[in-house]
């Protein structure tokens, strides 16, 4: 017998970019910080007095709460830290989507998202971007197919193109269903642009920022993100939808202690951000091209002569594992994720190596 609901019986699950064990693989396949997390990390696990954990943790975590909205300059009423960006987008759906409702992404994107709505059981609509701009008419064409919920990537992934606050704005303002705009990598914009979207959240009632610990705060394997809203929009999630205990104490504390050293997490953005303008560069020189990225990974088209497919096998050969969709709109393309300069020159050397058929 197959117990599963029938849209669950349906679908395929989330396939996560490869995890090899061990230290050999050069991994710029899934955007993690290619820095160590912050060395108040480590002090602050070795402070952790053990006894602590014989009781349940804060349920808002509200140590943490306070961080983010002090350093956001936000009500912690305003704050709702999960377990990974990926908790909240899933508590997105079950707080404020009936099953007869439909969403949308501006894509491509986060292919979570269409998992996400298979396995809630709601319908997902596309609005396909060309490159790499949101439809002019967005919002109107949200409100004609009554979209309750739509996700927006910013900075874009798999691109890295910013949209501008003031197009988000708009678009909120606009848009009669929720606005989740999902800024898991909005810690690599380059400062100069001024990017700030936190600013809109105390003018609209229908928008819902993400951010995460796991790429600007070097923490993936913590599992720690944090939503904005207002609080009609946090308050269902926070007492209502979640879990009472979704993050555990050890990660709250890690994750205070991570959010809170800012200077060693910018001076980690600051080092991505200059090996991306590098490692661009470069990558042009060998006849990739690739949109200004202002994210820790850049999308480049291969070369005419080259399939993707076929320099993605390579380098996974060679040690180096870059990310590869199979899908039509991205099928010449890598997306690779900026590493240290060591890794990059690995990354470069090698796939000059690979163009000239020298490997
Ligand atoms: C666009 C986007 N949003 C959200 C997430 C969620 O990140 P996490 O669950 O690690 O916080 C990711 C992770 O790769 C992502 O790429």
């Amino acid at each position: 017998v197959n117990f599963e609901r029938p849209n669950i019986r349906a679908m395929n699950g989330y396939i996560s970019g490869e995890q090899p064990q061990g230290n050999d693989t050069i991994k710029l396949n899934t955007n993690e910080n290619p820095y160590p997390p912050s060395p108040a990390v480590n002090l602050a696990l070795q402070n952790l007095d053990i006894s602590a954990l014989r009781r349940y943790p804060p349920p808002t975590a509200s140590s943490l709460r306070n961080s983010v909205a002090n350093l956001h300059k936000l009500n912690p009423e305003q704050v709702l830290i999960t377990n990974g960006g990926d908790e909240l987008l899933r508590l997105l759906l079950a707080t404020f989507v009936s099953l007869d409702e439909t969403i949308a992404t501006a894509s491509p994107s986060y292919t979570l998202y269409d998992v996400l709505a298979a396995a809630h059981g709601c319908r997902m609509k596309h609005f396909v971007m060309q490159n790499w701009i949101l439809p002019i008419d967005i919002a109107q064409q949200l409100n004609a197919a009554s979209i309750k919920l739509c996700f927006i990537v910013n900075p874009n992934a798999p691109s890295g193109v910013l949209i501008p606050v003031e197009k988000i704005s708009q678009l909120a303002e606009e848009f009669k269903g929720i606005l989740v705009v999902d800024e898991a990598y909005v810690d690599f914009v380059n400062p100069n642009l001024a990017h700030d979207c936190v600013k809109l959240i105390n003018r609209f009632d229908n928008l819902v920022i993400l951010r995460t610990l796991s790429k600007g705060y070097s923490l993936a394997g913590l599992r720690m993100a944090y939503g904005l809203g207002q609080e009609s929009l946090i308050q269902p999630m926070q007492y209502k939808t979640k879990d009472s205990y979704n993050t555990d104490l050890i990660a709250q504390t890690l994750a205070k202690a991570a959010f809170e050293d800012q200077t060693y997490a910018q001076d980690t953005w600051q080092k991505v951000r200059s090996e991306r303008v590098r490692v661009r560069a470069e990558l042009e020189s060998m006849g990739f091209t690739s949109p200004a990225s202002e994210s820790n990974f850049l999308l480049a088209s291969v070369p005419t002569t080259e399939n993707a497919e076929d320099l993605y096998l390579q380098l996974k050969t060679a040690g180096i594992l870059v990310r590869y969709f199979k899908v039509p709109q991205l099928d010449n393309t890598l997306r690779i994720t900026i590493g240290t300069p060591e890794e990059n020159n690995c990354l470069l050397s090698t796939l000059s190596k690979l163009l000239q058929k020298k490997y």
